[in-house]
């Protein structure tokens, strides 16, 4: 008698899909990210594998974040990162239009490359054009040994674990716990941010591993929720400062594997344009976790209520007041404002993978799109 098995279904471990698999390791895939590096005690970060020494972090005059895609959204978390905890001023650009560009650089400035795959052609090239500027380079990624390994000065691994389905997830969510990190060492070295600031936030990244799981063990309600909308023509993402990305980040999952047209927002630019599309038939998923810009997105979830749009908010699991206002909230542990981007993220990402379900997509490998992009 011989026994049929399957190297792929075994390798998903009982999940049905890669994706859903790779969510589900984020509690751990997070853990060893920052796994050896967060001192709680002295409120310190140690990223021994940055070759910058605390003379030129204190001298650092700019950065300049390089990615594409899903790490391009993270890059945009980074911005704010950076800015708010190290007092580095930070521009984030598209690889393949920065490549083609006329970037003013000089010497005393920093390029951080976000590549899971470290192959993107378009990252690689503007890794390359400026080193011509005399910048340094550091590549944050996710494969040992790939090629922007070689082209950067200093290297800062991810370490969540091989990512196979073509949609980002648990790699994501590793290159934001690597920008807090380094924002977070910048910020000490510079004296921008103290220590008990930096403890606060420390505390805060090793909560999410547990937080993160507790999203997991509620996802019925996120998949009932995508369940409801899956027939959609169109979804809008909208959100403030930190959860802007957030907002991206979900319109860029929902779009890759469901084919639903999903455009994420920046909240205060609704009125500029989108409203005209909102009717009652367009979900918007507005990320309305607590932080200085609460009100703001409140305001901004009456005036696409007001256009009879369903509204789905992202919420922190004690917020009674957006009952009033949401159609449906889906809900997040309470975590720093700055670090609930990542939870926020995870229900998103849930929400793209149970509409993707519900519309039998091929969700593993979504049509014309590929895990890493290394032609131009
Ligand atoms: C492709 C993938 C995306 C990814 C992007 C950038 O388009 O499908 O998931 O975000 O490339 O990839 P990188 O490896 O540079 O992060």
């Amino acid at each position: 008698e011989t026994i049929e098995w399957d190297l792929e279904a075994a390798e998903k471990s009982g999940y049905d899909h890669f994706m859903l698999k790779e969510i589900h390791e984020q509690p751990t895939s997070i853990q060893n990210t920052f796994a050896g590096k967060l001192m709680e005690l002295e409120g310190t970060v140690r990223m021994n594998e940055l070759y910058l020494n605390p003379e030129q972090i204190k001298h650092l005059r700019r950065a300049t974040i390089v990615a594409c895609g899903t790490s391009w959204n993270a890059g945009i978390l980074g911005k704010y990162l950076f800015e708010k905890l190290a007092g580095i001023h930070t521009d984030i650009e598209t690889a393949s239009e920065f490549r083609y560009g006329n970037p003013v650089l000089c010497g005393e400035e920093l390029t951080i490359a976000i590549t899971q795959s470290g192959e993107t052609a378009d990252t690689l090239a503007a890794v390359r054009s400026s080193k011509s500027y005399g910048c340094r380079t550091v590549a944050i990624t996710n494969v040992v040994g790939s090629t922007i390994t070689r082209e950067s000065d200093s290297i800062v691994y991810t370490r969540a674990g091989p990512e196979i389905g073509v949609a980002a997830t648990k790699t994501f969510t590793a290159q934001l716990i690597t920008l807090y990190m380094l924002a977070i060492h910048m910020g000490r070295t510079r004296g921008v941010i103290t220590a008990d600031e930096a403890k606060d936030l420390i505390v805060n990244l090793k909560r999410l591993p547990g937080q993160i799981q507790r999203i997991l063990n509620r996802k019925e309600k996120i998949k009932e929720c995508a369940q409801q909308f899956a027939d959609k023509r169109d979804y809008f993402f909208i959100g403030r400062y930190l959860n802007y990305p957030v907002a991206l980040e979900g319109a860029l999952k929902l779009k890759e594997i469901s084919y639903i047209h999903a455009e994420g927002y920046a909240a205060g630019e609704l009125k500029h344009g989108p409203l005209a599309l909102i009717t009652e038939e367009t979900p918007v998923v507005a990320i309305a976790t607590k932080g200085h810009t609460y009100d703001k997105i409140l305001s901004n979830i009456k005036e696409v209520k007001a256009r009879n749009a369903v509204v789905i908010a992202v919420a922190n699991e004690d917020d009674k007041e957006i009952e009033k206002y949401a159609d449906m909230v889906l809900r997040i542990p309470a975590s720093h404002e700055m670090t609930s981007p990542v939870l926020s993220s995870v229900v998103l990402q849930l929400l793209a993978y149970y509409t993707a379900l519900a519309k039998d997509c091929s969700i593993d490998k979504p049509r014309n799109l590929a895990k890493s992009v290394t032609v131009e």
